[in-house]
């Protein structure tokens, strides 16, 4: 298996996002995003999400890696590794400063149009997320955010704009960057990235990410249909966070539990590929005496725009135990309910828990379940970096990670016969980490002399990463 190749028109890259990379928070007529209000926080402080700018604070996020300015740079660096794609998001702040305007940003729209030329000019294929953990602001402190209907029409104005301006330039888009995270309601950053809300502030915080959710739905899909309008070249994906959840043990009240805790991400796949709501969530909503608000119109929307392809982040996986479901007993794995460590994986320092095999489990299971194109957009390991005295950076524990879990998408292509377009590594140059807004928890295969205590000139330099990455590309998977 180790010796052989990927498909011919495997597209290897890396991927970031624009937030955590591009800096120019107010530059070229940009408006504030609601990341632009979120502090930094470190491994266990969280970050706080601030009203208005707040001297008080330090956002990481204005500054970030500074690739508004760098970017021609650090694409030189992701075509000398042999990038055949690049991901990233538009700001769009950068092409509605506020969201609710009628007319677009020039200045936002020349830079994404320079962006892509540079790229192209490398034959880097730019894949475009709509909306990676941003919004205006002002549709957040004016309309609520995502919960007032009204947004779905701002989101399509926007989208309509973009992939009209850049069809002959981007041909893979996404529409909303790991769109299940706020099905954890409870944690206020994860529904305020997705959605501007934040649900625990609401009478009905489950309910209130329900509706969020139908309203994003429509807009998907009302994008996805348009798109294909606009060009019918366009492949336009949707893009999942997956953590596949198994059972503790064989005991049948755990195997049941994991099913049951798994839908909480199909049920994304379930609707953003097939187009409907499935019967497990009609059922819990009566259950739960939920009202959502939908729209004539919207069922068929939803049909009409089912997305191209599953985009995917895979970092980590996570065992549930049926007993804990209910249980605070500080044992659970933040942000999974009735999960307890896996004694059969290490995890990072972050607690993230390291399980090459079960990216082999997730891309059989969701290909089996929808039997669409799929493409892994994020994969890899934050670490803490060590530059030595000479400058190198041996980061050997990051080329392990990628390497086993590159070996089992080659298993789940190769043998498993999985479709899969693409893989694009987070990080790939080092950036601001979403869930702590630290820049010591680094990605990258290029580091970014910028630290969490403010040193750091920005410099760029290959790691050890960079030339084993460089000849995986070459080889197409051959040589890990
Ligand atoms: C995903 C996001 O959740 O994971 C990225 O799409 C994020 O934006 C990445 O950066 C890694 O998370 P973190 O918190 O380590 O940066």
């Amino acid at each position: 298996m180790s010796e052989q190749q990927l498909p011919k028109d495997f597209l290897w890259g890396g991927a970031v996002a624009a937030h955590q990379v591009e800096g120019g928070w107010d530059q070229g007529g940009k408006g504030p995003s609601i990341v632009d209000v979120l502090s930094g926080g470190s491994h266990g402080v969280d970050r706080v999400i601030t009203d208005g700018i707040d001297p008080a604070y330090h956002y990481p996020n204005h500054l970030a890696v500074d690739f508004y300015h760098r970017y021609k740079e650090d694409i030189a660096l992701f075509a000398e590794m042999g990038f055949k794609c690049f991901r990233t998001s538009i700001a769009w702040t950068r092409i509605f400063p506020k969201g609710d305007e009628l007319e677009p940003n020039e200045a936002g729209l020349q830079f994404y149009d320079d962006l892509f030329d540079e790229l192209l000019k490398y034959n880097i294929e730019p894949v475009i997320t709509l909306s990676h953990f941003e919004m205006p602001e002002h549709l957040v402190k004016e309309y609520g955010g995502w919960l007032n209907r009204k947004v779905v029409d701002f989101f399509v104005r926007y989208s309509e704009v973009v992939l009209k301006r850049y069809q002959h330039k981007v041909k893979y888009w996404m529409t909303f960057n790991e769109i299940n995270n706020q099905r954890n309601w409870r944690y206020p950053l994860f529904g305020y990235c997705n959605s501007g809300v934040i649900f625990t502030d609401h009478e009905k915080p489950e309910q209130a990410m329900y509706q969020v959710l139908h309203h994003q739905f429509v807009a998907s899909a009302q994008v996805v249909k348009l798109g294909h309008e606009i060009n019918p070249q366009l492949q336009i994906g949707c893009m999942l966070a997956i953590v596949p959840l198994y059972p503790w043990s064989c005991h049948p009240d755990d195997v049941m539990f994991a099913q049951e805790s798994m839908r909480e991400r199909y049920l994304f796949g379930d609707v953003h590929l097939r187009g409907y709501y499935p019967s497990y969530i009609l059922k819990e909503w009566e259950r739960k005496g939920y009202q959502i608000e939908m729209q004539p119109g919207d069922e068929q929307a939803l049909r009409d725009g089912c997305a191209d392809y599953l985009g995917f982040s895979y970092y980590m996986s996570n065992a549930v135990q049926f007993s804990a479901k209910d249980s605070d007993d500080g044992r659970h794995i933040e942000g999974f309910p009735g999960s307890r460590p896996n004694p059969h994986v290490k995890a990072s320092d972050w607690g993230w828990q390291i399980d090459p095999v079960g990216l082999r489990y997730t891309l059989n299971a969701f290909w089996e379940r929808y039997q669409k194109p799929m493409f892994i957009v994020e994969n890899g390991f934050g670490a803490y970096d060590t530059v030595e005295a000479d400058g190198q950076i041996n980061d050997d524990y990051r080329i392990a990670y990628l390497q086993a879990h590159i070996e089992q998408m080659k298993i789940a292509v190769l043998e498993d016969g999985v479709d899969l377009m693409g893989y694009t590594p987070w990080g790939c140059l080092d950036c601001v980490s979403f869930t702590t807004g630290q820049y010591n928890k680094r990605y990258g295969f290029i580091h970014v002399d910028k630290n969490d205590d403010g040193t750091g000139t920005m410099a760029r330099s290959k790691k050890k990463s960079f030339d084993w990455y460089k000849q995986v590309i070459a080889s197409n998977g051959a040589n890990l």
